[in-house]
């Protein structure tokens, strides 16, 4: 059977890759994090950011150039390096795990943060419920440094893969924020089983 086409299919060149490598973004996700920002504003000037899984750094670009408009500073872990180049003035680097405690401890020291943002994905495998776990896995991480890492009243994006207990996680944001989101942004792949899961929206920044 022919592979389906369109602005989000993996037949190449799709619309998103070719309109961010215009953009000067190194990857298609970051109009991902654009429609999550439009929709719930989860970042203003001069906010601190932390960036999880930022490799190899749309969103930490993005953020940095629309969203802080030079003004607050961005904090950026992966276990690659980013490819930005230079790496902008007010943008911390970290490569690594994000979750060991000596980076947690590093990331710690520079927080806590207005917003923590997470794009992070594990490799896959191809075998959905392998997959499926390592996603929870991160996605349980983050929860877990909620309460150190973000400002009460912070705002929360975690990417996870549909079926890798976003329910479980669900749950355990709703104890934590005001209000809890799922977002499914249109840039995501038409065969891609992500989902974002936005935490402490305030009501009037919802836009339905
Ligand atoms: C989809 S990419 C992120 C793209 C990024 N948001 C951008 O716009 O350029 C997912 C990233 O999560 C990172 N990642 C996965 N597990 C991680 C971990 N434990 N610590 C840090 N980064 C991790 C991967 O290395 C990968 O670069």
């Amino acid at each position: 059977m022919a592979k389906k086409k369109g602005p989000n299919s993996r037949s190449q060149p799709d619309y998103f890759s070719l309109k961010a490598k215009k953009e000067g973004y190194p990857a298609r996700s970051v109009y991902k994090l654009e429609e999550i920002q439009q929709k719930f504003t989860i970042i203003r000037p001069g906010n601190s950011v932390l960036d999880i899984g930022a490799a190899p750094g749309s969103w930490t670009l993005f953020t940095h150039q629309k969203l802080l408009k030079g003004k607050g500073r961005i904090v950026s872990v992966d276990l690659k390096p980013l490819s930005l180049n230079p790496i902008p003035e007010n943008v911390t680097v970290f490569t690594g795990d994000a979750f060991t405690s000596e980076m947690l401890k590093n990331l710690g020291d520079l927080g806590p943060y207005d917003a923590i943002i997470s794009d992070a994905a594990p490799s896959t495998t191809g075998a959905r419920t392998v997959d499926c776990i390592r996603s929870q896995n991160l996605a349980e991480a983050i929860i877990s440094i909620v309460p150190t890492h973000l400002k009460t009243g912070g705002n929360l994006v975690i990417k996870i893969f549909q079926g890798g207990g976003e329910q479980e996680i669900l749950f355990a944001m709703k104890k934590m924020f005001a209000k809890v989101k799922t977002f499914k942004p249109k840039a995501c792949r038409n065969d891609s089983f992500e989902l974002f899961l936005i935490g402490n929206i305030k009501n009037d920044t919802i836009k339905e």
